[in-house]
């Protein structure tokens, strides 16, 4: 089939989401002017640069507050800070209970059941339960065009001036040990795919690339 989207898909859900995956999950700790922590998943979300490390995630319009926007977009625009906690297999539930829509000053990091840990660099706790988190500072957000009227997105750029990685997920040879991190990302519809050894494979890249070192 062929579709253009502004025609629609003729689908009984849109597949959109199920063709662009699998996606690495954000879950992205911020805190508003006022202190209160927010916590939400972002699966519009990636690293975009190595040097210096960025990030970006999109959020389309919060349906809560009379700004209409999502309180993770309001207090990065505010506080100009995040925080990027990395979502593993064993943290899975409680990032799903953090995407619950609710009013500004509720804590969804208390409300999951999370703990909240300091960061070096960024006012924005971290989530203890997660194994490696990047501070980040906000570089820019940029609105997409909304064309179809359906939501507006604002993508939000950040650069990781901080990482922290769990030491007992760094290996002998001084990488990440892919197996005990047990990563999940997100699918289409309600799917998500965990990472686990017997689905990771090798390839060797056929030209030295600079990047990769
Ligand atoms: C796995 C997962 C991925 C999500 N990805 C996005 C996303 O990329 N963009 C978005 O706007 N909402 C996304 N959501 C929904 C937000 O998490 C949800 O709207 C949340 O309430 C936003 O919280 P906030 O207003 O506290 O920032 C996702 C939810 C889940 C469970």
């Amino acid at each position: 089939m062929f579709y253009e989207p502004k025609d629609g898909h003729g689908l009984v859900k849109n597949p959109f989401n199920s063709l662009v995956v699998p996606r690495p999950i954000g879950w992205i700790s911020s805190i508003d002017r006022a202190g209160n922590v927010n916590l939400a998943p972002y699966s519009f979300f990636n690293g975009v640069a190595y040097s210096p490390p960025t990030v970006m995630f999109s959020s389309g319009r919060g349906q809560v507050e009379d700004d209409n926007l999502k309180d993770s977009v309001r207090n990065i625009q505010q506080t100009g800070e995040f925080v990027h906690n990395f979502s593993t297999w064993d943290t899975k539930e409680a990032m799903n209970a953090s995407s619950a829509t609710s009013k500004k000053d509720v804590d969804e990091l208390a409300d999951a059941g999370l703990t909240p840990t300091p960061s070096v660099l960024v006012k924005a706790p971290r989530v203890k339960e997660s194994p490696i988190h990047f501070e980040c500072k906000l570089i820019q957000t940029v609105e997409l065009p909304n064309t179809t009227g359906n939501n507006q997105y604002t993508v939000v750029f950040g650069e990781v001036i901080g990482v922290h990685i769990n030491d007992d997920l760094i290996m002998e040879n001084g990488q990440i040990d892919i197996g005990r991190l047990h990563p999940i990302a997100r699918m289409g519809y309600q799917d998500y795919a965990e990472v686990t050894l017997d689905t990771v494979f090798t390839m060797e890249r056929p030209s030295f690339h600079p990047y990769a070192k």
